[in-house]
């Protein structure tokens, strides 16, 4: 049950002489006046009738007073807050005449709806998580963003190693007429060998012809010498002819194959390889910074994933305003900061916050309300209507729109107060003073 103040009575606290106010059920009532009569002393003697003793003010007793302060306060729910005597003792009846204490009105008093500075004077980050807390998705987002956090911070050092590795590769040399893999001296030395030896067979066949030369000389001059003996070697000379021919025919088209070539490689092989090493060092610096990089893009995907979870939470939270928003672990109301809205504008934040915090507390108390023009006063006190919100405020004003006006410490009713006309009929209420 949502509860409000439907009667308030407050004697000689603080700069109070006697004050007693009737506060429209829902909506804003004003507490008019000029400075120094006792408009905060109002709020700070209900802070301290409702919230406890931690809101006792420093000099509560008026100053010249011999009595020693009274508060009263009946609420909507019956039950009656009353404060009085030397020690101000609390004292808590509900309407069944059962008594009860500070635990039975911490049950619907918020704590920030009495003190509402202290949710204007937190840290950002402090107001956000009220938010979070209450659209009750603060351990979600928390988690997002730490997940969130987490990535980046894992991308950021992908980043800084696919840079460098990026930078390492291009600055390899790069030789691109070395050939694509490393040459074996072994294999060079074999192709030696076979050209070795195929031109030891070519020697073999030269020594060879070298052979047949020399015995078809012997055989010239013996034949020379024998002449008488020409006719039988005649036969010997024509088949030695005939072998000669042959071998000469063999060894017409022999050509020994050069091996500079290859010594030219042998001797350059520690430069080629040099440079066969450098090309695959730079096609594996190049592989590296791409296989980092492409890493790098699919952190970003993670992210701006983790980042539309949270935005999506938010979206489909229920927001105590249009347009009022978490985002980076802050406020925003209208896409602007705390510190960038207007003071009514964070009135109207703070208020839809507190209200939120505990639905049972049906009141806020809102000091120095002059910053509110009469428009914004006038469509503050309807959104609260709307809320079923009651708000005790008060301004440095006498005009018609103070339902209360305090002066030197005494409150009056305001009787040109503009709602005066149409407003509707309080409820009714028992008990009373
Ligand atoms: N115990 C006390 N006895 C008498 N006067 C006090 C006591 N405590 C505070 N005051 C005085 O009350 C005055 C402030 O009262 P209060 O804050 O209620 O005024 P206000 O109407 O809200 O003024 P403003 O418009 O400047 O905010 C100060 O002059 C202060 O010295
Ligand atoms: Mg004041």
């Amino acid at each position: 049950m949502t509860v409000t103040i439907n009667r308030l009575e407050i004697e000689n606290v603080k700069r109070i002489k006697a004050v007693k106010i009737e506060p429209s059920a829902t909506g804003l009532t004003i507490v008019g006046g000029n400075n120094n009569q006792g408009k905060t002393s109002v709020l700070d003697a209900i802070a301290w009738a409702l919230g406890g003793n931690k809101y006792k003010p420093s000099q509560a007793q008026r100053e010249g007073s011999q009595v020693p302060p009274t508060l009263k306060i009946v609420m909507s729910n019956g039950l009656i807050v009353e404060r009085k005597g030397k020690n101000a003792s609390l004292k808590v009846i509900d309407p069944n005449g059962q008594k009860g204490g500070q635990q039975l009105l911490d049950s619907f008093v918020e704590e920030l709806a009495i003190n509402l500075p202290k949710f204007m004077e937190s840290t950002p980050k402090e107001k956000a998580d009220t938010l979070l807390q209450i659209i009750g998705v603060g351990d979600q987002l928390a988690e997002l963003e730490l997940k969130e956090k987490e990535i980046y911070n894992n991308r950021h050092a992908i980043g800084v190693i696919a840079d460098q590795k990026e930078k390492f590769a291009k600055e390899q040399e790069y030789y691109p007429d070395a050939p694509k893999e490393l040459v074996s001296i072994a294999e060079l030395i074999q192709q030696q060998q076979a050209i070795l030896a195929k031109n030891g067979e070519n020697a073999r066949k030269r020594q060879n012809l070298a052979n047949y030369q020399a015995q078809l000389d012997n055989q010239t001059a013996l034949v020379n010498r024998l002449a008488q003996q020409l006719e039988e070697e005649q036969a010997k000379l024509s088949k030695l002819a005939n072998d000669v021919a042959i071998a000469q025919k063999d060894a017409m088209d022999l050509l020994d194959e050069s091996t500079a070539e290859i010594e030219a490689n042998i001797a350059q092989i520690d430069e080629i390889n040099r440079k066969v090493r450098a090309n695959l060092d730079k096609e594996k610096a190049e592989e590296d910074a791409k296989a980092q990089r492409e890493e790098y893009n699919t952190l970003t995907t993670e992210i701006e994933a983790v980042r539309k979870e949270k935005r999506d939470l938010l979206t489909n939270a229920d927001l105590p305003l249009p347009d009022l928003v978490v985002e980076d672990g802050k406020l925003l109301y209208k896409g602007q900061e705390w510190d960038n809205m207007s003071g009514s504008q964070q009135l109207m934040v703070a208020t839809a916050i507190v209200r939120k915090l505990k639905p049972e507390c049906g009141f806020v108390l809102i000091d120095k309300l002059e910053q509110m023009d009469q428009v914004t006063l006038k469509e503050f006190g309807e959104w609260l209507k709307r809320e079923g919100l009651q708000a005790i405020a008060t301004r440095v004003s006498t005009g018609d729109e103070c339902s209360i006006i305090i002066t030197d410490g005494y409150s009056e009713e305001n009787p040109n107060y503009e709602s005066h006309k149409n407003t509707t009929a309080k409820p009714s209420w028992e008990g009373g003073f």
